[in-house]
């Protein structure tokens, strides 16, 4: 809870005005029916028609005070819920910015939308009444039983039953419904993750004749959350039946006893009114403690979810170490008895033992059957995931003792499952070089082999890119993509898989072009193809998430059968093609 302070304090006066303001409603609210009595008691019954006048000045005078109290508060609860749940957001926002992989993986992106937005709006809307009612419910109810006391202590004694009996109930309401709240949220969260699921794939979903397989799928989410949602809400309704019965019978149980008492001329005829109205609000306002009890309890919910994202250690952080300011300034790579697997208590490797080195400005190549763990090994280079033991060295240092940002400036690495973002192709290729000029980018992208089909464009460079870069073709991307990178001008250069959408003369183009203006970079490039690699220093052929060989493409045809099985297949084919 303490964490929350500091969102407060911003508006901390919106916070504390807002409540004070409300007040005025229930000054109101507590003396018109008394003034009300008094127009029936004194004007009506000795026909004194100025008293009747005057009174009736005082109470629009009332009733105008508390509409300004009430649109005061009314500002300052919006300012203070909308102000809290805007810097709260951006809060969280941050924090999901410096996840690890792992820890997006934990949580399901999904969810973390749900938390971003339907939690926070959640918590936002109970400040927004609560600030509003956290003075006048309970002052209403107090003022309302103080009035009704004054008035007539002996029928005030039907509070005495009425109000514990009312409070018991709706606290039962509340016990049932919390836990169901819970569960919807979690609901909301899956529904969430299957909307964005479906969004973001809609492509494939559609090529693949999906559609009506997505809908069931999705219809089952959300009926799903249709059902857990009626759970909760069905004892929530009850609240207002249990009110209304509890309202009438007691108003019942007034007039009953206070009619008595005005036909023995014990009590005034226009206490008898203001007395009903004491009533009706006292249970209104316990109704309305109870709405805000309930609203909490949600909130309450969607803030420990909040609490959960803003708690979660980001599992791979800068080290605190004494090579901070430590610099790649040569790219050798080595891997020392390196071992990982993506969830900790796992014990199936993905990849076991790993031990190679690679000497700066060496073009290795990785090749191995999918799922061997080909993108599981590079990715440990630029710390995208840390090892499990064993270690990740580049110029003889720990990756883990560069800063995250240094150690990912000098690694450029192209994903195997890569996007482009909205925005025009110089725009995307800045991304490697914010300050990169015309020159430097078009060096890029012609290194890449993507300048001549850039240029085919009507607006060249200032071509705009639709989101994930769906308006140009498979190959076209991958080579923005390596552009993208190689405008970094990393030290280490990886490319993962990153020419399969590219014909093989591009591809060789691509190869010349890297092996003129990339001389220094250590290149490590994945790929299915031997003629990809082949003319690599070393090609490292990878099987079940272990080395099972490295050589030049001579040696591994000497020494290594799978890399002799996967050539002559290749070659098969290709003779076939
Ligand atoms: N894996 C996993 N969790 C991930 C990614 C991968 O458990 N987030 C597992 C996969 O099931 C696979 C193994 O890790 O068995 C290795 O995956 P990967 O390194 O991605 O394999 P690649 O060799 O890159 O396969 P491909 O050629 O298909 O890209
Ligand atoms: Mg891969």
């Amino acid at each position: 809870m303490k964490r929350y302070v500091k969102y407060v304090k911003p508006y901390w006066k919106s916070f504390v005005l807002c409540p004070v303001l409300m007040l005025t409603e229930v000054l109101g609210e507590v003396l018109l029916p008394a003034f009300m009595a008094d127009i029936i008691n004194i004007g009506a019954v000795r026909h004194d028609i100025p008293y009747i006048m005057g009174m009736g000045i005082v109470m629009l005078v009332t009733a105008l005070v508390m509409m300004a109290g009430g649109i005061g508060g009314a500002y300052f609860a919006a300012r203070a819920a909308i102000g809290f749940a805007g810097d709260l957001r951006s809060d969280v926002f941050q924090k999901v910015q410096s996840f690890s992989f792992r820890n997006i993986d934990a949580f399901s992106t999904g969810s973390l939308v749900t938390r971003l937005t339907n939690d926070i709006t959640q918590v936002q809307n109970v400040i927004l009444i609560g600030l509003k009612l956290l003075l006048r419910a309970p002052g209403m109810l107090m003022g309302a039983v103080i009035m009704a006391f004054i008035m007539n202590p002996s029928l005030a004694l039907i509070l005495l039953i009425v109000i514990p009996a009312l409070a018991l109930a709706i606290g039962m309401v509340i016990k049932v419904a919390f836990p169901r709240f819970e569960i919807m949220q979690k609901k909301i969260d899956a529904l969430n993750s299957r909307i964005q699921e479906a969004l973001t794939n809609v492509r494939i979903i559609k090529s693949f004749v999906r559609g009506s397989f997505e809908e069931e799928k999705f219809a089952a989410s959300n009926e799903d959350l249709k059902q857990s949602g009626l759970r909760a809400f069905r004892v929530v309704i009850l609240n207002m039946p249990i009110m209304m019965l509890a309202m009438n019978v007691t108003t019942l149980a007034v007039v009953w006893t206070g009619g008595r008492q005005v036909l023995a001329g014990t009590m005034p005829i226009g206490d008898l009114t203001a007395f009903t109205t004491y009533i009706v609000q006292v249970l209104m306002s316990l109704m309305i403690l109870a709405m805000v009890l309930l609203q909490s309890s949600r909130a309450v919910a969607s803030l420990r979810r909040i609490t959960e994202v803003l708690d979660t250690e980001v599992d791979l952080t800068d080290a605190y170490s004494a090579r901070k300011d430590a610099v790649i300034t040569k790219g050798t790579v080595e891997f020392r008895n390196v071992s990982f697997s993506y969830y900790k208590d796992n014990a199936e490797k993905v990849l076991s033992d790993i031990s190679f080195k690679i000497e700066a400005g060496e073009t290795v190549g990785i090749i191995g059957s999918t799922g061997c763990g080909k993108t599981s090994l590079v990715q440990l280079i630029p710390r995208l995931y840390d090892t499990d033991s064993g270690g990740v060295y580049i110029d003889g240092i720990n990756v883990k003792d560069y800063s995250l940002r240094h150690l990912r400036d000098s690694v450029g690495m192209v994903l195997q499952k890569n996007v482009l973002f909205s925005g025009s192709i110089a725009e995307n290729l800045r991304w490697g070089d914010e300050s990169a000029d015309q020159d430097t980018m078009e060096a890029a992208a012609s290194a890449a082999q993507a300048a001549g089909f850039i240029s085919s464009f009507p607006e060249g460079y200032e071509t705009n890119l639709s989101q994930g870069g769906v308006n140009v073709s498979g190959g076209q991307k991958q080579r923005l993509c390596i552009a993208r990178a190689l405008l970094k001008r990393p030290k280490i250069l990886i490319l993962d898989d990153s020419t399969s959408a590219v014909d093989t003369a591009t591809e060789a183009e691509i190869r010349k072009s890297f092996s003129g203006s990339l001389r220094e970079t250590t290149k490590i490039i994945i790929a299915q193809r031997i003629t990809s690699v082949m003319e690599a220093d070393h090609i490292i052929v990878m099987e079940e998430g272990r080395i099972s060989g490295m050589g030049s493409h001579e040696e591994m045809l000497a020494q290594c059968a799978t890399y002799r099985e996967i050539y002559e297949s290749q070659m098969e084919k290709e003779a076939i093609a």
